[in-house]
């Protein structure tokens, strides 16, 4: 089974990198985005043509929520014109897609956990441009599954956890916002999960209507706030953590006040047993 993971050096592609070892029967072929521009169609061909992948894990977006809101057409560049390509070339050559969304489609008015059926309503471009890639795939191609996922982190490239212990390194004092609720998503149970999914689904008896949308985070809710304090508290480091409303922390883009993922579908479709995010961030912090 050919394996081909777009984005390969980004948070999520390293993870997939990570884990790739513990696979022995699948062939990964990893491409950067130097190796494989997903809004070049022709680009996409060539590559697919090439290693003739089973399975495509896009782990490639435009990551930037922020930035998105002054440059939407490179969002929707990379998060729509990219995965609508990634789709046809996928259907031209029968591979079965995975793509990598975000709790960013929805507006956060929720009060329990968002479930698969949940109607998207983003509100920013970088939402929005993830949502319409998502539709891009539903339209094009039948052979995918999307995952949406949160607050993803990990020992690899620029997140949250790291510029927690950059910061504590910097400054006594650092205030967080406590009214933003979500699950960290540790990259590696993602990765896991993700090749989890496409080993379950490489049968001949799978069934077609398993395909679709399902939710990865880890397990158990907390604020940005609780997830820094955790970060110290397992680092024993001593720093004056200062709880603050989103208000007080303006940003071009705004986030959803509540991002909780219900898990079910995909726990029970997939068996997948799914860590507290407490354990991962501590299995996290070792590896650093
Ligand atoms: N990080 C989070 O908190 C979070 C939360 C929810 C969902 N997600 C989703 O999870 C997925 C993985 O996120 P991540 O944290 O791993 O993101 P990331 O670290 O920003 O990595 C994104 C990767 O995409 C690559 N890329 C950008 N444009 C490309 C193009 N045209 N062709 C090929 N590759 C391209 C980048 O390569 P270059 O660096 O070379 O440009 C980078 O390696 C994304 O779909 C994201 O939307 C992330």
């Amino acid at each position: 089974m050919v394996v081909l993971v777009a984005g390969a050096n980004g948070q999520l592609g390293q993870a997939i990198q990570f884990v790739s070892g513990n696979y022995p029967q699948i062939d990964f072929v990893f491409c950067s985005s130097n190796d494989l521009d997903i809004t070049n169609k022709e680009n996409c061909q060539e590559v697919f043509t090439k290693y003739k992948p089973n399975f495509c894990i896009n782990a490639a977006a435009y990551t930037a929520v922020d930035k998105a809101e002054s440059e939407p057409e490179k969002a929707y560049l990379i998060n729509v014109v990219g995965v609508k390509n990634l789709a046809e070339v996928s259907k031209e050559t029968n591979a079965t897609l995975l793509h990598i969304s975000t709790d960013f489609v929805f507006d956060g008015s929720n009060t329990t956990p968002y479930s698969e059926k949940d109607i998207p309503n983003p509100s920013g471009v970088y939402g929005q441009s993830k949502l319409d890639g998502e539709k891009e795939i539903e339209e094009i191609l039948e052979q995918h599954f999307i995952i949406r996922t949160s607050w993803v982190y990990s020992q690899f490239a620029n997140n949250f956890m790291k510029t927690m212990l950059r910061l504590a390194t910097e400054r006594e004092t650092l205030s967080v916002v406590d009214d933003q609720i979500g699950t960290p998503t540790n990259a590696i149970d993602l990765a896991q999960a993700l090749i989890t999914i496409l080993i379950n689904s490489n049968i001949p008896q799978f069934n077609n209507n398993l395909f679709g949308i399902y939710n990865f985070s880890n397990e158990g809710q907390c604020s940005w706030y609780d997830f820094a304090k955790k970060i110290f508290e397992l680092n024993t480091i001593s720093i004056n953590l200062i709880p603050i409303p989103s208000t007080s922390f303006p940003t071009p883009a705004k986030r959803p006040s509540f991002s909780v993922l219900d898990k079910t579908k995909i726990k029970t479709t997939f068996n997948l047993k799914i860590n507290k995010w407490e354990d991962s961030l501590l299995a996290t912090l070792k590896n650093i």
